[in-house]
């Protein structure tokens, strides 16, 4: 039958029926929400002891290796299945060529070594391009003012491989390549990473909410005017979402993820329901902050914008969200 099949006259066909107690209305949800379908993103910072506020993420620190240690035991016990950890890296170490992305103890590596040391039941996700490590924050190697592919993938495999020999569980291709997934897929392989899974960037458009990101990682500055639109996807585009979404599959990706999320819940779902493979949503970072300006001004109520939008992507389909909200969301969760 379909979803309107059963559908009867007013007054005799009355939708406001089941509405009417709170009871009734947990009886007849169609979604749920759970810390399972939680991933958070923490920012990490060179040093010891320290927290560096994100003034256009509130709420969001760059954290020192021994604090987003502490925080990762905190996501632990909150029941957030996986952590994505993303590096600030220092002014000094950005080069045009992005040697630190390889560096196999780069912050990033070093985090997730001190992480897995822990010992806890928990995934760690990293993102691989290379705009956290290049002077100029494009995603890849330039050539002629053009960000070049083939090149930036070898660049890719590389950062891929280190991260896998730190003990990183879910390797996170973020440059919109092509051909990344295949090409980091076969270098994993080949170094004996079987095990590492692939969560694909599919669908990753060129936005203008990913401004607050590139704050935390230091690389607004330095891309400066320039834009990623010779690689990140058209925003007027979905056919060509379904197409990325197909070849990363093809070449290996396990799970696959579109960003940011809620202008583009249309995405969400028409992925889920082309494909029907894990399929994940990144609430970006200036949804984030957008949420959190209103509410800041007192024209939004925070907990309950969070909690709808959370809702919104597991309505359209999402498996899982990554999103600044995790921690704040799960305690939500936990307390009914
Ligand atoms: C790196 C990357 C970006 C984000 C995640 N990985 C920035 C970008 O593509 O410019 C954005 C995440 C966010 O805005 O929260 N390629």
């Amino acid at each position: 039958m379909s979803a309107t099949g059963h559908l009867g006259d007013y007054p005799r066909y009355r939708p406001r029926r089941n509405r009417q107690t709170a009871w009734s209305r947990r009886l007849v949800r169609e979604n749920t929400l759970t810390v399972d379908d939680l991933i958070w993103p923490i920012f990490v910072q060179p040093g010891q002891g320290k927290r560096t506020p994100v003034p256009s993420l509130p709420g969001v620190d760059r954290l020192t290796i021994d604090i987003a240690v502490e925080e990762a035991q905190r996501a632990e016990a909150l029941g957030i299945p996986v952590i994505a950890l993303f590096p600030a890296t220092p002014a000094e170490l950005k080069t045009p060529e992005c040697e630190e992305a390889i560096n196999p103890d780069n912050l990033v590596c070093q985090a997730v070594r001190a992480i897995k040391e822990a010992n806890l039941d928990l995934g760690i996700l990293c993102d691989v391009a290379l705009d956290p490590y290049s002077s100029h924050g494009q995603d890849g190697l330039v050539r002629d003012g053009y960000v070049v592919n083939d090149e930036t993938v070898e660049m890719l495999c590389r950062q891929a491989i280190v991260q896998a020999q730190a003990g990183c569980d879910i390797i996170a291709p973020s440059d919109m390549m092509d051909g990344r997934i295949g090409a980091i897929r076969n270098a994993l392989d080949h170094d004996c990473y079987q095990h590492v899974q692939i969560m694909a960037y599919a669908a990753k458009y060129a936005s203008a909410f990913y401004g607050p990101f590139r704050d935390a990682v230091g690389s607004s500055g330095n891309l400066g005017g320039g834009d990623k639109k010779t690689y990140q996807m058209d925003p007027a585009n979905s056919d060509e979402a379904l197409r990325e979404v197909a070849l990363d599959l093809k070449e290996g990706a396990d799970m696959v993820m579109v960003k940011p999320g809620m202008p583009y819940l249309d995405i969400v779902h028409r992925v889920k329901e082309t494909f029907s493979v894990p399929t994940y949503v990144y609430q970006v970072s200036g949804e984030y902050a957008m949420l959190h300006a209103a509410a800041g001004n007192g024209w939004l109520d925070l907990e309950k914008s969070m909690m709808e939008s959370l809702m919104g992507f597991k309505r359209a389909g999402a498996d899982g969200i990554l999103t600044y909200f995790a921690p704040q969301a799960a305690e939500r969760i936990q307390s009914g």
